[in-house]
């Protein structure tokens, strides 16, 4: 399906907004009532004589659109016109951008026969293009990426392992001239990064931790994003109960957003140094593997009692964070991870935990950034009181909690223990187990992988000063 931004075109069928207001003034109105259509949030309706899909919205908001465009994509794709148009306008653009392709993503390479659609091109139109270029090129490829995301989080544990992983950022690397250096076990070993290789210690996969760098001339600011990539979470001894399992090749998404963010900082050309670390291991059981009582000694010295071996995701973080704060200087400090069952507890299935010291970047900065792309971000605070809960008896901390409530922000406290001093203010924690991954359509995500991250964070990163 292309994607034209054009100044006049005559498509097989346009697609209209309208509120309960803009209804009865429409001059369709009546054909519209006849058919039922009453302009509720997410209502579609064909005016096929007219050439017409009416799109309802309860008011004129960019989330309103996006969500309304998703479900008139699916229509259009299901439906056997070829080409659609959209009158845009610096307003709306993204949303429809994000409503269509988002909307109408779909995951097709383990079926034997996809469905294929007519549809082949979406006309934005608009009066004047020059006015509307960098927003449509800005918004393509924001989209792209999390597109990108989406499809490596819906691959198979099979086909998507850690080597796998390393070997699509580096094929990454190499499209979008990003720097690439990939870490085998050996070099893990050499690094002292004990905790992560533990957790991937009972796979037939090597560990890897990908670092991937975007350096522009001069750049405004540096940035290190770290990514929990579990390519798949069994639990380990502390094995997963059968229903809750199904899914956890969702684990790696914070990884996979790692890698789709690079996508689009490196095709925006954003004036901003960013590196990518990653922590790609994968968490099973055998005859060799790490065991909840052992005392782990991670990189940065802090030795951890493993009470429960499905708290993988902050063991293989702590060395990866410790890690990537020996190697870069950064201005901000950002990790992504599926961590917690409890975040969705706490949050709700949609949207994201952000855990950390600094007010302005929670407050001032992310909250923009979420309110801009339409991601849903949820701040969980940190206090000293749950802190106590991670004490062991026999090493520096225990890698779970003691108690049962408040689970996504003991896991944010148990990563703070790796952020030294002076990192404190330059890290954010967000926990996307909630948000990353849908069995349900909502807004613009389908079945699968969802992209969390990727937008709000090319949003942030396009904003810095
Ligand atoms: N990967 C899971 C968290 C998760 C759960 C993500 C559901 C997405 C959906 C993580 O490794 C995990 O298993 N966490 C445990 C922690 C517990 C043992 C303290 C959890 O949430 O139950
Ligand atoms: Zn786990
Ligand atoms: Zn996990």
């Amino acid at each position: 399906m292309n994607i034209d931004l054009v100044r006049d075109i005559k498509s097989d069928i346009k697609v209209e907004f309208l509120d309960k207001a803009s209804l009865k003034e429409n001059k369709r109105y009546k054909k519209l009532k006849k058919a039922g259509f009453k302009a509720e949030q997410d209502s579609i309706c064909f005016l096929h004589e007219k050439s017409i899909l009416a799109c309802g919205i309860e008011d004129n908001t960019t989330d309103n659109i996006r969500s309304v465009c998703s479900v008139a994509i699916k229509a259009l794709k299901s439906s056997n016109y070829k080409s659609a148009s959209f009158d845009v306008d610096t307003k709306n653009i993204k949303a429809i951008i994000e409503g269509v392709v988002l909307g109408g993503y779909e995951f097709n390479e383990y079926k034997s026969k996809p469905t294929k659609s007519k549809l082949k091109n979406i006309y934005l139109a608009c009066g004047n293009i020059d006015k509307l270029k960098d927003s449509f090129q800005e918004a393509i490829v924001v989209a792209e990426a999390t597109c990108f995301t989406r499809d490596i989080v819906n691959t198979t544990p099979e086909d998507l392992n850690p080597p796998s992983f390393a070997k699509l950022a580096k094929k990454l690397a190499k499209s979008n001239n990003l720097k690439c250096n990939i870490l085998g076990e050996k070099a893990l070993k050499k690094e002292k990064m004990n905790s992560m290789l533990a957790v991937g210690r009972a796979s037939v996969h090597e560990s890897k931790l990908i670092h991937l760098t975007y350096k522009p001339k001069s750049p405004k600011k540096v940035i290190s994003l770290i990514g929990k990539g579990l390519t798949y979470d069994s639990g380990g001894l502390s094995l997963k109960p059968a229903t809750s399992m199904v899914t956890m090749k969702m684990d790696k998404a914070g990884g996979c957003a790692v890698l789709g963010i690079m996508k689009a900082v490196s095709e925006l050309k954003l004036d901003v140094e960013v590196h990518a670390f990653i922590g790609a291991v994968e968490n099973m059981v055998s005859g060799d593997a790490y065991k909840p009582d052992d005392v782990l000694v991670s990189r940065s010295g802090t030795t951890i009692e493993v009470r429960n071996t499905d708290a993988e995701g902050r063991l293989v973080l702590c060395d990866v964070l410790d890690y990537a704060q020996d190697k870069i200087d950064a201005d901000y400090m950002f990790d992504f991870a599926t961590l917690t069952g409890a975040c969705m507890v706490a949050l709700g299935q949609y949207t994201t935990g952000m855990m950390g010291h600094s007010t302005k970047i929670k407050h001032a900065f992310m909250m923009k950034a979420a309110q801009d792309s339409g991601e849903l971000i949820g701040h969980l605070p940190f206090n000293g009181h749950l802190k106590k809960l991670l004490k062991s008896g026999i090493a520096d901390t225990s890698n779970i909690s003691s108690k049962p409530y408040g689970g996504a922000i003991t896991a944010g406290l148990f990563l703070d223990k790796f952020i030294r001093e002076e990192n404190k203010d330059k890290w954010m924690h967000f926990d996307i187990a909630g948000s990353a991954y849908t069995e349900t359509p909502w807004d613009c995500n389908v079945y699968g992988g969802t992209g969390a991250g990727v937008r709000f964070m090319s949003s942030f990163l396009k904003d810095i000063k």
